[in-house]
């Protein structure tokens, strides 16, 4: 297929874009490069640096497009909070821009990067895609205005959209001697920042709250290998049914605290990896665990990567190879 990928200079859309091109598709990246990085760019794939606002300037009905993946975001909770007009803007409005070009492209598919951040605090464990959706950030709030754009528009315009909710993405794609990995600016996930420490970058790790009702007190979080995300999405390039938009969360089905986290990230790295406790943050749940049964009925879709070693083994990988260039 020719696929327009927004956001191919990220972590999960440049892993994605690696996984296209195998699979034989033809790729144009979009990508503003404002907070992606040049060198995560495929060579075989055209880039067009564009922000999504301008997508109808790519996708014009002539362009031949059949289908579009769309990563391009701003991704940090925190800063969502305090620059909601900078979350709003290019999240939503973006997003708008984007539907509206594929629309007038005739484009058939649609796949969306969405987040479990859409469910907030949740009311039952492991998560439905049915459960309550009340964000508790600006971020989640940003991406479930979209999801609501693409059901209406799957509706009301017979378009085919897939929204896949990721949990925690972690880990990398080792391909062709190269590693393909996560390399955010200001870090805010919890394994590269704990590989931060552990390879000296970092003094130590903040670990915010130990007095919640878990076995060892921190929170509990679902966490999926990037390889096994990047798969679903070309499962459900396939899956898209026009007048439907599809929407299935993504995670193993298992949790884990953030001291079992850092744990291994001190057993597969060898190193210390010195903590300090904070007081619990704000909006922070107890606990995040997916429920994929949706995903592995509808679409086939079976993690094979699913333990927190492999996770952090090739994000531990990566961070040697790419960042501080130890391989
Ligand atoms: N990383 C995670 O754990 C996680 C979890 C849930 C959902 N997601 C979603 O997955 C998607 C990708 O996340 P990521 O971790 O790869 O992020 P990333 O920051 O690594 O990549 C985002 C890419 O989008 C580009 N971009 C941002 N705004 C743009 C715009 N307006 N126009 C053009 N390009 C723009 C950036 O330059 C960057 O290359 C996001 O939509 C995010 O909300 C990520």
């Amino acid at each position: 297929m020719k696929l327009l990928v927004t956001g191919g200079a990220g972590y999960i859309g440049s892993v994605v874009t690696r996984m296209l091109l195998d699979s034989g598709h033809d790729v144009t990246v979009l990508d503003d490069l404002r907070t992606g990085h040049r060198e995560a760019l495929a060579p075989e794939a055209t880039h067009v640096d564009l922000p999504i606002h301008e997508a109808a300037r790519v996708l014009t009905p002539d362009a031949g497009f059949e289908g579009v993946l769309h990563f391009a975001a701003l991704i940090a909770a925190g800063e969502s909070m305090v620059k909601p007009e900078l979350y709003w803007d290019t999240n939503t409005i973006g997003s708008l821009a984007l539907i509206n070009a594929v629309r007038a492209a005739r484009v058939p598919r649609m796949v969306f990067s969405s987040t479990a951040a859409v469910y907030g605090n949740p009311t039952e464990l492991p998560i439905p895609e049915t459960a309550v959706k009340a964000p508790t950030n600006t971020y989640g709030a940003t991406k479930l205005a979209v999801d609501m754009a693409l059901t209406s528009e799957a509706i009301a315009h017979d378009r085919a959209a897939v929204s896949l909710r990721y949990f925690n993405v972690a880990g990398a794609y080792l391909h062709g001697g190269r590693t393909i990995g996560e390399r955010h600016d200001p870090e805010t996930h919890l394994i590269p920042l704990a590989l931060q420490v552990a390879a000296g970058k970092r003094e130590k790790l903040q670990l915010f709250g130990d007095d919640y009702p878990t076995v060892d007190g921190t929170c509990v979080r679902d966490y999926i290998h990037v390889e096994d995300l990047a798969r679903a999405h070309l499962l459900a390039l396939t899956a898209a049914v026009p007048g439907q938009h599809r929407i299935y969360n993504l995670g193993n089905g298992s949790g884990f605290t953030v001291k079992q986290v850092i744990d291994v990230v001190r057993e597969v790295t060898g190193h210390p990896v010195p903590v300090e406790v904070s007081p619990r943050r704000e909006g922070d749940p107890v606990e995040l665990v997916a429920s994929s049964a949706l995903a592995r009925e509808e679409l086939g879709w079976v993690p094979e990567k699913p333990t927190l070693r492999d996770m952090v083994g090739d994000a531990w990988a990566f961070y040697r190879d790419q960042v501080l260039g130890q391989r």
